[in-house]
């Protein structure tokens, strides 16, 4: 089973492909699913500002399309002090596929936290409501 450490390293790779030229806050994230497997992200920005992703978006979006249902714990690195979480929108979409996992925030000066995404996205919408 993989750490949260080792999590977040993958997390701070992924942060290295960027791609932020306007904002130039480089996030990377790592979602490992049940089975072991590791899918990163990192944000990816556009001239329109509004058509950026973050990277939570795409290591979901990559593990989803790849067939992945299942998830135990999501790494964010990022540059700021403390680490940033997840926008709501995020947390939203991570709720929907992943429900409450563990969310491990970090920087590239190592600090380290760790939530639960219930805890961030308290009294979510979800499919128990519809
Ligand atoms: N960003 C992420 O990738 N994830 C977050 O959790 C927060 C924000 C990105 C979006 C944008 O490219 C940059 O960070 C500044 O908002």
């Amino acid at each position: 089973m993989m750490d949260s450490e080792h999590l977040l390293e993958y997390a701070l790779k992924a942060r290295e492909n960027a791609y932020a030229p306007y904002s130039n806050f480089k996030v990377g994230a790592a979602l490992l699913a049940s089975n072991g497997k590791v899918y990163t992200g990192c944000n990816i920005e556009n001239a329109s500002y509004g058509l950026t992703v973050c990277a939570e978006r795409v290591a979901l979006w990559k593990a989803i399309s790849e067939g992945e249902r299942a998830f135990t714990r999501i790494a964010v690195a990022s540059q700021s002090e403390p680490p940033a979480p997840p926008c709501g929108a995020c947390r939203q979409l991570l709720w929907e596929f992943c429900g409450d996992i563990e969310v491990i925030l970090g920087n590239d000066r190592g600090h380290r936290e760790a939530h639960h995404l219930a805890d961030l996205l308290p009294h979510p919408f979800d499919r128990s409501l519809l």
